[in-house]
């Protein structure tokens, strides 16, 4: 009967101080000569300590444990990725959208800025009118050709020629370059336009 409680006192503090931990009073009274089963018994469960054999339940509690952190840990890792791809895309997205919107601006804000800056074909031909017809189908001082509905590319080159003093066809030639020496290369290309159109 005092063997047993021994005995019991021994596996109790075994399991306890689980593999590898002090166990003094354990040990104190397992090699006490009163206990050598006890001691045998301390030493096989040693030997299976050294195997990793022993406190089964609370090593595989722990593993577990362990398993089941690194599951979660595994489970958030992949939900901090899809979150980040996620907020990737979406950026993504909205830097797309705002370079689109970047590019529209700047589209419309060229187009304004041509707008207001683009010499008025129509304005310059006011000029011109008098002598080649509102409609410029008016032969100018009865020599002129029609002009109206010539190719612009034409009607540019022919402008610019007189300005530079180099076209002379009816012999009103130096009256032209009075008329249109004036006139910025824009200018000259937006009546070209405008008579071309009429
Ligand atoms: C005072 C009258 C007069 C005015 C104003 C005038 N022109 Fe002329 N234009 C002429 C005459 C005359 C000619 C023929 C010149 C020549 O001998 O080549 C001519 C010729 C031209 C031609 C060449 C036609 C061709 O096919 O040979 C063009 C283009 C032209 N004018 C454009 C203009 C424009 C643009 C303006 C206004 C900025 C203008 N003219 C203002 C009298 C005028």
């Amino acid at each position: 009967m005092k063997k047993l409680t021994v005995l019991s006192i021994i596996a109790a503090s075994l399991i306890l101080t689980g593999c590898g931990e002090s166990s003094t009073g354990a040990e104190a009274k397992a090699s006490s000569e009163k206990a050598p089963v006890a001691q045998e018994a301390k030493a096989e469960k040693t030997m299976k300590c050294g195997e990793g054999k022993c406190g089964g339940n609370k090593k595989s509690a722990a593993t577990e444990a362990k398993e089941a952190a690194a599951v979660a840990v595994s489970k958030a890792t992949e939900a901090v990725k899809e979150k980040v791809e996620e907020v990737k895309a979406k950026a993504s997205d909205a830097i797309d959208s705002a370079k689109t919107a970047v590019a529209s601006a700047t589209t419309a804000a060229k187009e304004a800025v041509a707008k207001v800056t683009a010499p008025d074909g129509k304005a310059i031909f006011a000029k011109c009118a008098g002598c080649h017809g509102a409609d410029g189908k008016t032969k100018a001082l009865g020599k002129s050709e029609i002009i109206a509905g010539q190719a612009e590319a034409d009607l540019e080159k022919k402008i610019t020629e007189y300005k530079a003093g180099t076209r002379n066809t009816k012999g009103m030639g130096a009256l032209m370059k009075g008329q249109v020496g004036g006139l910025s290369d824009a200018e000259v290309k937006a009546v070209a336009t405008y008579i071309s159109g009429l």
